[in-house]
């Protein structure tokens, strides 16, 4: 969790820093620091709490200086209080540290220079670092850092600045991530601010350019000041100076830094015309869904990616995922047993990590993430690479680790997602393994051209469909939600490919309105659940024609005899339905019953939104959460 950024160019760093933290907040959002380099000294700004009280603190009491580093947290060691806010300071206030990640050996460290009279103000992992790299800077800052990450063990990115090095920032990765920014080259432009006894190379290096150079955790915060971007891999250190950009290894090999041009554009990581990302990112699931097709048709044929896997050899499939990603995991295991006829396995990556799972020939892991940064996915894949069994990533953010770590990677292509709350990414993950179990379906010989037309005709629609479904069911969710925002409690039933709809549902719920719910599928809620019902009780229930259309209304009708608040989700003009339900939801028809989950879960995200909005909730950044999991 945590989100870092760093900046040297000739704009104020404090400014071009809070608009950088503003996207990297959906990592964390509990408190936010910056420490920017001017003349000589460190300018430490902290708040605890949400962004807004850094930047008052900033407008309040400004800080010059055209280089920084700034940092948004999601609180592990420590409560989220102004002392254990990033940066963190050396004992002579010289040095200033942001981290992302946990130093596992951070007690033992910790110990070790107190005993050597450092004196520490947070109870934070991070403030080791500052401590350990003051310890041996003799002003040479790559030195110091090569030595510092040789004594540290856990996962991390960090960055550094000096107050001796008034333009010059080290960043080093170790399993979290980190990506190095570049500008456009503004030749002849000295940069403004730039110390008169700036010698901030003393390492060597190459004349600066005087590009504008920056680091961030993620894509958006490195816009729009730079225009190609690197992705530092472990065990690399970043020196960004006047000299540029320098890549070397933590044992001092220097690597060619090779950049990329920057695809995303400030308008995508901007709220538009919308009041919340999550609102954005609902709106946007027509458009997600038809970039997707777009890029998997050819000449109305479906084209495969190459995933560098024979999938004709494949016999059992595992699924990897967490959270959000794991109901869209559920649905891909109804796709590829129903299309491809291959057995899957779903396992939640914090349990498969710590098992002993078996490496018979023939097996495949597909990890399913949207930010590819999930730190139990990334153990699980880890764990299965290890016993030589192939892995295929399915990921939103292509850059990240888990793409990385993977044999072959099917990409998302929704574009970035902010929103704590994933929505845009389930729609895309079930429509993505949805492709996929056709595409391992083909290479097995068992998907003949009749039925992959028509598969495709149905994928064709679908975008309509999406359109037409949020359209068609605003009124009626904004209405439950006016009468049902008060309950504490919600149920969501669902059978079949509607099962994963009631999970997702349910979970929408809970992360962003703080609503007790639970999803369950519906020929099971008698079994227990069914006592809970009350006339209070809001049970949602996910009733399309599909082959279980019947047996969910005779679940519904259980409910009903129990006095159960009932809201179905259901095609408009299903008169069985409406007789059934207090409230329905009105959703298009699938062509192919597998796609009907994408529509399925379209009212229930609008109805998380609303009912989080009147219960004065803040959408994009619910409580106690950050939008990648990169801690165990
Ligand atoms: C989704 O709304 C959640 N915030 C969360 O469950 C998320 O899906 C989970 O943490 C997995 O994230 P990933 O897809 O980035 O791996």
């Amino acid at each position: 969790m945590c989100g870092i950024a760093g900046y040297i160019g000739h704009k104020p760093a404090g400014q071009v820093l809070i608009v950088a933290l503003e996207r990297l907040k959906y990592r964390g959002y509990d408190s936010a620091g910056l420490a920017l380099v001017d003349e000589g000294e460190i300018r430490l700004r902290r708040a605890a709490g949400k962004l807004k009280n850094l930047s008052d603190k900033l407008d309040a009491v400004p800080a010059p200086g055209t280089c920084g580093i700034a940092h948004t947290r999601w609180a592990t060691h420590g409560p989220p209080t102004e002392a254990n806010c990033h940066p963190h300071l050396s004992g002579d206030e010289r040095i200033a540290v942001v981290h992302n990640g946990i130093i596992e050996n951070h007690e033992e460290l910790r110990r070790e220079l107190q005993a050597q009279g450092a004196v520490f103000r947070s109870e934070t992992d991070t403030e080791v670092i500052p401590h350990l790299i003051a310890s041996v800077y003799r002003g040479k800052p790559l030195e110091a850092v090569r030595a510092t990450v040789a004594r540290l063990r856990g996962s991390f990115a960090f960055a550094v600045v000096f107050a001796d090095q008034p333009r010059r920032i080290i960043a080093v990765r170790q399993g979290s991530p980190l990506l190095v920014g570049r500008g456009r080259s503004a030749p002849g432009s000295a940069p403004a601010g730039r110390a008169r006894n700036d010698r901030s190379v003393t390492d060597g290096g190459t004349p600066s350019d005087q590009r504008e150079l920056l680091i961030a955790s993620d894509i958006p915060a490195l816009l729009p000041h730079a225009t190609e971007m690197l992705v530092l891999e472990d065990g690399q250190i970043a020196d960004l100076g006047e000299h540029g950009v320098r890549i070397t290894t933590f044992t001092g090999s220097p690597v060619t830094a090779v950049f990329k041009p920057i695809e995303i554009t400030a308008e995508a990581v901007s709220k538009g015309k919308h009041d919340t990302f999550m609102a954005k990112e609902i709106a946007e699931q027509p458009e997600v869904l038809r970039r997707l097709l777009d890029s998997r048709l050819r000449d109305g044929r479906l084209v495969e990616p190459d995933l560098g896997v024979d999938l004709r050899a494949v016999n059992h499939l595992v699924f990897l995922a967490c959270g959000t990603s794991w109901h869209a995991a559920l649905n891909g295991r109804r796709y590829l047993e129903s299309l491809a006829r291959v057995h899957v396995e779903v396992d939640i990556s914090s349990e498969y990590r710590y098992r002993n799972p078996i490496a018979a020939g023939g097996t495949l892991v597909v990890s399913i993430s949207q930010s590819g940064e999930t730190a139990d996915t990334i153990a699980g894949q880890r764990l299965a690479r290890a016993k030589f069994i192939p892995v295929v990533a399915l990921v939103n953010v292509v850059t990240s680790t888990i793409a990385r770590e993977s044999g072959g990677v099917l990409p998302l292509l929704a574009g970035p997602e902010i929103g704590v709350a994933s929505t845009k990414a389930y729609t895309a993950q079930l429509f993505a393994l949805w492709l996929f179990a056709l595409q391992v379906a083909k290479a097995k010989g068992l998907l003949d051209p009749e039925t992959e037309s028509k598969a495709i005709a149905a994928a064709l629609r679908l975008p309509g469909q999406v359109a037409e479904t949020l359209a068609g069911c605003e009124s009626a969710v904004a209405e439950a939600a006016d009468l049902f925002s008060a309950a504490n409690d919600t149920v969501f039933l669902g059978r079949g490919g509607e099962h994963p709809t009631a999970l997702e549902g349910a979970l929408k719920l809970k992360e962003i309105a703080y609503v007790h719910a639970s999803g369950y599928p519906a020929g099971e809620f008698k079994h227990g659940p069914i006592a809970q019902v009350t006339a209070k009780l809001p049970v949602i229930c996910l009733c399309p024609h599909d082959q279980l259309y019947e047996k969910m209304l005779s679940n519904v009708q259980e409910v009903r005899a129990r006095h159960g608040r009932i809201i179905g989700v259901g095609h408009a003009g299903d008169r069985q339905l409406k007789d059934l339900c207090d409230h329905v939801f009105p959703v298009a028809r699938a062509d192919d019953e597998m796609l009907q989950p994408l529509l399925s879960i379209l009212p229930l995200q609008r109805y998380a939104y609303h009912v989080a909005r009147r219960r004065d909730c803040d959408v994009d950044q619910p409580r106690n959460l950050a939008k990648s999991v990169t801690v165990e």
